[in-house]
């Protein structure tokens, strides 16, 4: 077992798993955007790795840009405040805008950005995201693609961090307790 796999309870989803469900997410916005062209927003930075993924998948004119909030500083529960840490360098009038995210936990960030960026002028604007922990919904949120939806399991992995380490775990795992509750 390498030095990061030892610190998990057990893998949740695999790459091949992950892979396959990319590839569908990809093909469903590929139809459901035909004939307009995209903007795809990455959240810095738990959702570096599947958004570039994800973009490679998608077969449809697409620009994409880079944004970073933050909601949990470096701890396990969220501190309840989100900051605008980077913002977008493009003009969102009359975008298709695609907010890409790693997970959906209390729902605060995409309720805040998604509010944000609507009052900019985009076209439209939904949301793809790759987990989904409906059980910790604070506000009344909900993605328009899912990749997968998971119980309150502390998950690492595949762009997710603990103390900004195990990003770059190729599959998803469940963090063993051990290491966040030292
Ligand atoms: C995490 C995650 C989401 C957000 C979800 O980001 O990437 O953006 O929290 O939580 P919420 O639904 O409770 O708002 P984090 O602030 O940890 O930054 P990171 O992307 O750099 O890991």
């Amino acid at each position: 077992m390498n030095n990061l796999a030892k610190d998990l309870d057990r893998v949740l989803f695999t790459e091949e798993e992950i892979a396959a469900r990319v590839r569908e997410l990809a093909g469903q916005i590929t139809r459901d955007y035909a004939g307009k062209e995209v903007l795809a927003v990455c959240l810095l930075r738990g959702s570096a790795v599947f958004f570039a993924d994800l973009v490679r998948k998608i077969d449809l004119p697409l620009i994409f840009d880079f944004m970073a909030l933050s909601s949990y500083g470096g701890q396990a529960k969220s501190s309840g405040s989100v900051v605008v840490k980077k913002d977008l360098d493009t003009d969102l009038t009359g975008r298709h805008v695609l907010i890409v995210e790693d997970i959906i936990d209390t729902g605060r960030t995409l309720t805040c950005l998604k509010q944000l960026l609507a009052h900019r002028g985009a076209a439209s604007v939904k949301i793809c995201a790759l987990l989904d922990k409906p059980s910790r919904r604070e506000t009344p949120i909900e993605g328009d693609y899912i990749g997968f939806t998971i119980p309150n399991h502390f998950v690492v992995g595949y762009g997710l961090d603990f103390d900004q380490r195990y990003r770059n775990l190729p599959y998803i795992g469940i963090l063993s307790p051990r290491i966040y509750q030292r």
